[in-house]
């Protein structure tokens, strides 16, 4: 079930949480992997080691995702390696939860440069290499703040809105060649939310609100990831799948 041998997939954004687990993920599935980071070569050195591990093949690219040249430059090295993508995770992506009055000139626009412009030129940027793929496909990273509001982090809930819409657009618009589809998660024990966790009112409060009853892993969302890859997600695009614990629920 939901075998990935003899891919070749990019997943940004795979140094460091929900990236890196994603990457494990296909690597057990049997494909070979582009880990992308923007400055954080060891480990992704560390990560291509345990990849290897698993008879997998792994290369590394890095950029700065809110840098469209930079895009262009590592999904050219991507693409190249293999001739062509059979997947793409993008993965990569900033929090920033301040309140209104504390977001400055240039904080609002630096989220949605990196979290939904980012995204978009990543897969536009993917588009020859994809369509030189038989099956491919395309999964990109929303929240579960894309469709549910919270207090504070306005431009990153409007950025992850952005990312489901440009998610069903490009849906649409790639079909019927590339699939197009969005994980949505809820809240996941990452690097992102460290500080916030550290708080212990925070930690128990997201738990409490989680129907499910915990804060979610990774590895709750690299399955769900893998299985919009694979062949036995073949008629399912521009489909949002929250992976959340249940937390619209409430
Ligand atoms: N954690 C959650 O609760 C949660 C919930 C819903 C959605 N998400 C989404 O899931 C995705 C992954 O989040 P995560 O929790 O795994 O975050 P994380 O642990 O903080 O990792 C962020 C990843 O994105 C990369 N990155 C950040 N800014 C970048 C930039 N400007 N250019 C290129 N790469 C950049 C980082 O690379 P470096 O290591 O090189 O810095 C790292 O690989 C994000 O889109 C996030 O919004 C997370």
């Amino acid at each position: 079930m939901f075998d990935l041998s003899g891919r070749v997939i990019l997943i940004t954004g795979a140094s460091r949480g929900i990236g890196r687990a994603v990457a494990l993920e296909v690597a057990r599935a049997g494909s070979d992997v582009v880990l992308h980071h923007r400055a954080n070569a060891a480990r992704c050195e560390q990560l291509r080691g345990e990849i290897a591990k698993l008879g997998a093949e792994a290369r590394i690219v890095s950029g700065d995702v809110a840098n469209p040249e930079d895009i262009g430059r590592f999904v050219r090295t991507a693409g190249d390696w293999k001739g062509r993508l059979d997947g793409l995770v993008t993965a990569a992506g900033l929090f920033r939860g301040d309140a209104t009055p504390a977001v400055g000139p240039s904080d609002f626009s630096v989220v949605l440069r990196t979290d939904l412009e980012g995204t978009f030129r990543t897969v536009q940027a993917s588009l020859p290499y994809l369509r030189k793929s038989v099956r491919p496909a395309v999964v990109t990273v929303s929240s579960v703040l894309g469709a549910h509001a919270a207090s504070g982090g306005v431009a990153y809930q409007a950025a992850k809105a952005g990312v489901e819409q440009a998610t069903r657009a490009l849906a649409l618009e790639l079909a019927p060649r590339i699939r197009v589809n969005a994980v949505a998660p809820g809240y996941i024990r990452t690097d992102m939310n460290r500080e916030g966790r550290a708080d212990p009112r925070f930690a128990a409060a997201v738990a409490n609100a989680t129907p499910l009853g915990r804060w979610g892993e990774p590895d709750d969302v690299a399955p769900v990831v893998r299985y919009l890859l694979s062949l036995e997600a073949d008629w399912v695009t521009g489909l949002v799948l929250g992976v959340d614990g249940g937390v619209p629920l409430r």
